[in-house]
């Protein structure tokens, strides 16, 4: 999965040796490299995360952040790519790179992960569309493997069966899952026998889930399945996560156990804001970011200070835009901003002048900020 910055950190690569690439379906493929016991300490990862390839196509040089489909009891990196168009960065790294070539990775990073409760009874709930399986691959992998009494649902959107990725895989995982965990796909460009798992994965689909496969639950009859969801994991494109993000909430599920992975740009609120703000116009905004100072100007407050920067193209970092991941923290040095929702920051750190970017709607004229904390 190819996606974003995540926190405002300097990226560490290593050259690595690609041990395997694979084609999965017309457009997708993954690669898998060798690491040497030397840098062992430096791939551990926990599921969910990315590294960050870089790498020259065209003359030019790419640095693309790629979701690992391994857990991290295999003990190595796994990547599930796709190759956007034919002549597109992912298209050259498929066709330039051989098994024997070495590409710069990154050290794992990412927001994406779980706490493991290995000794709990857990129900966790899985949406993707397209790539965006190769994380939720990795926790489900990684969750069969360590949490023997968790239970795993995954709802799997693409065009049609022949663009599946990883397919043959997840069918392999349920199957040894001992019924801990069900796949079911959906298909939005071809007639499936069930309507149900005909049709893009958005807010309504899932409520026909929760209906009528989430409904009531063998180990409990007093309850349904979706009552004992503990977290759920959305990866895919932002209108989808977006869609679905919101019907859980609606449903029940509290913002901080949904999780979600955004691999594209995407500049609106996942949650809608209600609040109403005074209004402030021509805002001066200076800030830190990866060691270089910046200045612009925002034209009021009516959106958050993290997707007002973004619109201008500043690479700020940032993964859920729900106040949740803290992805997108930074040090308010001077100025005013009201923080509107908030699941990552201590209370002490609050009050130290932190503050979540995406989440802050600015109330002053001018403020200065530094995402540079790490
Ligand atoms: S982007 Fe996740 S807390 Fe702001």
């Amino acid at each position: 999965m190819e996606k974003l910055f995540n926190k405002a950190r300097k990226t560490e690569f290593h050259r690595l040796k690609l041990a395997k690439k694979q084609q999965l379906t017309k457009n997708t493929f993954s690669l898998e490299f060798e690491i040497p016991a030397s840098l062992k300490h430096r791939f551990r990862f926990e599921a969910g995360q990315y590294v960050t390839l870089r790498y020259t196509h065209n003359g030019k040089v790419f640095q693309n952040d790629f979701s690992m489909t391994s857990a991290p009891y295999e003990q190595k990196i796994a990547l599930g790519i796709k190759i956007n168009t034919g002549n597109s960065s992912t298209s050259g790294l498929f066709h330039t790179f051989e098994v024997g070539d070495s590409i710069d990775v990154s050290e794992p990073r990412g927001r994406f992960t779980l706490v493991s409760k290995p000794h709990e009874f857990r129900t966790i709930v899985g949406f993707a569309g397209g790539i965006g399986i190769t994380p939720l691959l990795s926790h489900f992998k990684n969750i069969l493997h360590t949490e023997h009494r968790t239970r795993l649902f995954l709802f799997y959107g693409n065009r049609n069966s022949h663009n599946i990725a990883f397919k043959d895989e997840l069918d392999e995982l349920a199957e040894n899952s001992r019924g801990r965990m069900q796949v079911f796909y959906f298909m939005s460009q071809e007639k499936t026998g069930e309507h149900l798992f005909h049709g893009r994965l958005d807010g309504k689909k899932a409520k026909l889930i929760i209906n009528q496969i989430l409904h009531l639950d063998d180990t409990d009859e007093e309850s349904t399945i979706w009552d004992a969801v503990d977290e759920v994991l959305i990866c895919g494109k932002g209108d989808m996560i977006k869609s679905l993000a919101n019907a859980c909430y609606n449903n029940g599920i509290p913002k901080k156990n949904i999780h979600f992975e955004l691999f594209e740009e995407y500049n609106e609120d996942i949650y809608p804001v209600e609040k109403v703000f005074p209004a402030v116009e021509d805002i001066q905004v200076d800030f830190k970011l990866f060691d270089r100072q910046y200045s612009t100007t925002l034209k009021n407050n009516k959106i958050k200070l993290l997707q007002q920067l973004l619109i201008q193209g500043f690479p700020v970092p940032y993964s859920c835009k729900s106040g949740i991941c803290g992805s997108c923290e930074c040090l308010l040095q001077e100025g005013e901003v009201e923080l509107l929702e908030n699941e990552y920051l201590t209370e002490k750190e609050e009050r130290a002048g932190k503050i979540l970017a995406c989440m802050s709607v600015v109330l002053s004229k001018t403020i200065k900020v530094n995402f540079d904390l790490m």
